[in-house]
């Protein structure tokens, strides 16, 4: 098979937004408990964070930390994770006994620890107005107050400062905790938002968005919400999560066609509220939870006992899985100039790139590799990529391109990156890009495995690992030849 890509430095769609590259911590499972938190750990810092975890989180890149949750935060109570006293409750969500040992002051200088960027979740569950400026007033608000001199008697002098705020989760979905109706949140989004501004007019905001694109209220919760929000919220949220159905890998590998197509229906929707409405103003979309999740498992084993940090969909990812890993990346890029964040779900341990034991070694799964390689290489501006490709069947999208790509130009050295994917279960393709100015192959890394179902496990932590990809340039023209199921990077200069 043959593919070719015609791209140029002239032709951009927006710049690369770091916040693009975000995950995701919440307290479920091992995410927070033995995941990033576990006092005692050989590696473990003065405040009881595991240092080979933020080792490994600053080398993937992450630029963005959703927290506390997803379905966690819709029945949280922030004031119980600060001071001195921290009451046991239970959380809902995922029957999980909740410590609270680690809370918003211990989140906030973890991520500082990152290099990451704190988007914070408020709970519109079971709470609603009141609650989201008491939080915002502990966290942002300087001092001179009840709840920022609590703040900082509880040791944090600095307001957080935490700019990114996302209303509530998921509660288009029964399983949430305070579900409610398009209106009855879109309501209540509108009034918190209101009040968060007259706090602090520069925050901004994300209202919630459908659970995922298959939800019967899809599309008609999106314009109900916008209409009640439009001039109120920066973003709207987006979630998805993929899995091989029914055995189903060919549809599975074009898991960004669903992608694609998901966030062009969101911004088609958001910019038809916007027309009705006579503004000017573009709602961003923050992709805010999007992974590999085999959810069918989870849905056939859920948790029934009341426990803390149990071990909780800790799905361990094979070859395959991180070549969709970095298609979704690709479509995240090729849409710059509407998603303003992404976050991947979760960081450690939970659906994560990340994986941990208590007491013993982090390592790094097969999807850690694509994430931190785009990462690193994706900088200055992403470029309209035309891939001319032939295309195979699938039973959920029909006939879709062998070959998905995208490429970035940083204007300031010249670098071009090419990033693409071979879906093709069996054909290795011959890629072809025009590149004009290139001179030379900067580096070259794939990730494939002729066994599509290899891992990475404790006993064999790099079994699978980025490899160099033979790649040559000549007269402005790249060719290499991408590895059936394989995802590729490859640095211009
Ligand atoms: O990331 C796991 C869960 O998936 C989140 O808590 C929820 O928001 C989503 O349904």
């Amino acid at each position: 098979l043959k593919a070719d890509i015609v791209l140029s430095p002239d032709f951009v769609v927006a710049p690369v937004r770091r916040r693009l590259f975000g995950s995701f911590v919440e307290h479920m499972g091992r995410c927070v408990y033995s995941g990033i938190h576990e006092p005692g750990h050989p590696t473990a810092d003065e405040d009881g964070f595991r240092g080979d975890v933020l080792a490994l989180t600053r080398e993937l890149g992450v630029s963005l930390v959703r927290y506390p949750g997803g379905n966690f935060v819709s029945g949280y109570r922030w004031e119980d994770g600060v001071g001195p006293d921290r009451p046991v409750r239970r959380d809902l969500a995922w029957r999980g006994i909740e410590t609270n040992a680690v809370g918003i002051d211990e989140f906030a200088r973890w991520a500082r620890k990152a290099d990451a960027e704190v988007m914070y979740a408020v709970n519109l569950g079971t709470r609603g107005v009141a609650e989201a400026l008491d939080v915002h007033e502990y966290m942002n608000h300087p001092g001179g107050t009840l709840l920022s001199d609590l703040r900082r008697a509880n040791g944090t002098a600095d307001p957080h400062g935490v700019r990114l705020w996302c209303l509530g989760n998921e509660l288009d979905g029964p399983w949430q905790t305070g579900h409610k109706t398009a209106h009855e949140y879109g309501r209540l989004a509108a009034e918190t938002a209101r009040a968060l501004r007259q706090a602090e007019p520069g925050l901004e905001l994300v209202a919630c968005g459908s659970s995922h694109s298959g939800m019967p209220t899809f599309g008609a919760w999106e314009a109900t919400v916008l209409e009640l929000t439009y001039d109120l919220v920066d973003h709207i949220s987006c979630h998805a999560y993929y899995e091989p159905l029914d055995g189903d890998v060919d549809s599975f590998l074009a898991s960004a066609v669903d992608m694609d197509h998901f966030i062009d229906s969101v911004v088609a929707t958001a910019d038809a509220v916007g027309a009705r409405l006579r503004s000017d103003k573009r709602i961003g979309l923050s992709f805010d939870e999007w992974n590999v999740w085999y959810q069918s498992r989870f849905q056939a084993d859920p948790p029934t006992e009341w426990r803390t940090a149990p071990r909780l969909i800790e799905d361990v990812y094979d070859v395959l899985d991180a070549v969709v890993v970095g298609n979704l990346l690709i479509s995240l890029l090729r849409h710059s100039d509407r998603v303003a964040a992404a976050c991947q779900a979760q960081l450690v341990n939970v659906i994560a790139p990340i994986r941990t034991e208590p007491g013993g070694p982090a390592w790094r799964q097969t999807t850690f590799h694509p994430f931190a390689l785009t990462s690193r290489l994706a900088r200055g501006q992403v470029l309209r990529t035309e891939v001319t490709s032939p295309v195979y069947p699938t039973a959920r999208y029909g006939n879709v391109p062998v070959v998905d790509a995208v490429a970035t130009h940083e204007p300031a050295t010249g670098e071009v990156v090419v990033f693409a994917v071979n879906r093709h279960r069996i054909e290795p393709v011959e890629l072809r890009a025009t590149v004009p100015g290139a001179t030379s192959v900067s580096e070259a890394w794939t990730v494939h495995d002729p066994d599509t179902s290899a891992t990475n496990t404790r006993a064999n932590p790099d079994r699978v690992v980025p490899r160099h990809q033979s790649a040559e340039l000549s007269d402005d023209t790249l060719r290499t030849v991408l590895a059936p199921v394989s995802w590729t990077a490859i640095r211009l200069g």
